[in-house]
């Protein structure tokens, strides 16, 4: 496999792979989801994440996991990116329990969230990504013998695009509830693209259906972020990736677009709030971070059921 590809500028239209543009993104996180399992007190662990890693023979996150870094700020974006896949583990949790028995990961890269959770029986989980990482992650859990632990569900499709479609083929039943993650993906959405993804949700939700939104970087101010760097250089763990050039701003608050229409939205949390709620004290750089990133995380649930 080739290093990653960066510099382009992005087209509407544009394609990748795991180890190119916004398909590198699924393999950095990936990483952090594989430093952040064998960092102190991990909210979850993601066992698979190492081995998306070791495939990819990424120099630059192999050498991460060679040799994991120990202080608070090298850690902060493992740490943080633990938080967020325990927020939407929990997600998912919830939502089977109250009986919903389709969960749509939008984006899902290299989750691993089918091969981990304990899906009630009856469960299908749908994956959508773009079929070259799709077909990288399947070719990474066969050769470790993964098994799913609910029935899975590929849609290869790039969001841009009409997913709808295979995703019913797939076997959706837009009648039936169903649970949806939009988990670090907007950013990587131009505004038409982000209210096109969001319009669609709604369609393919029936009532009680649920969705969780949420990303560490949702209002990405790159120059203040390149000044935190500065003051604190052992934050960076985004390699080549230079996320200006692959990112869109200026777009609609999800929160305010579901309320718009009639979902029942939580009260929006911040990272920092979900490490409370987990029990956890942010270190000083996690406050920091959170002030350039803007985190927010988002629950709603459809009206009517
Ligand atoms: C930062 S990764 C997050 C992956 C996963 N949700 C996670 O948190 O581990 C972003 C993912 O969005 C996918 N993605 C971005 N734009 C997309 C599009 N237009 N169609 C399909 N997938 C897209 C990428 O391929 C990548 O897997």
């Amino acid at each position: 496999m080739t290093g990653p590809e960066f510099g382009a500028l992005r087209s509407d239209d544009d394609q990748w792979d795991i180890v190119s543009s916004v398909g590198y993104t699924a393999l950095l996180v990936a990483g952090w989801r594989a430093l952040h399992a064998v960092g102190p007190q991990p909210l979850v662990r993601d066992e698979y994440a190492r081995s998306f890693v070791t495939a990819s023979a990424d120099p630059y996150l192999t050498g991460l996991l060679a040799s994991p870094a120990t202080s608070a700020d090298q850690t902060a974006f493992p740490r943080l990116y633990g938080v967020q896949t325990r927020f939407f583990d929990d997600f998912f949790r919830s939502a089977a329990e109250a009986g919903v028995q389709q969960a749509v990961i939008v984006a899902a890269g290299l989750d691993s969230r089918t091969y981990r959770l304990d899906w009630p029986a009856g469960t299908t989980v749908f994956e959508i990504d773009l079929p070259k990482v799709l077909e990288f992650k399947a070719q990474v859990l066969a050769r470790h013998g993964a098994e799913p632990k609910a029935h899975r569900a590929e849609v290869a499709a790039d969001l841009r695009t009409d997913w709808p479609t295979p995703l019913k083929a797939a076997g959706f039943d837009p009648r039936q509830p169903s649970a949806w993650s939009v988990e670090g993906l907007l950013m990587y959405l131009n505004g038409d693209a982000q209210n096109l993804l969001f319009a669609r949700i709604d369609e393919l939700s029936a009532p009680g259906s649920r969705v969780a939104v949420g990303a560490l970087g949702t209002r990405l101010d790159h120059q203040q972020l390149a000044a935190l760097e500065a003051a604190h250089p052992g934050v960076n763990l985004f390699g080549e990736v230079d996320f200006s050039a692959l990112s869109y701003d200026d777009k609609t608050d999800p929160a305010q677009w579901l309320a718009a229409r009639g979902w029942a939205v939580e009260p929006v949390r911040s990272t920092l709030e979900l490490q409370a709620g987990y029990g956890m004290t942010p270190p000083d750089v996690d406050v920091k971070v959170d002030s350039v990133m803007h985190s927010q995380y988002i629950t709603a649930t459809k009206a009517g059921a």
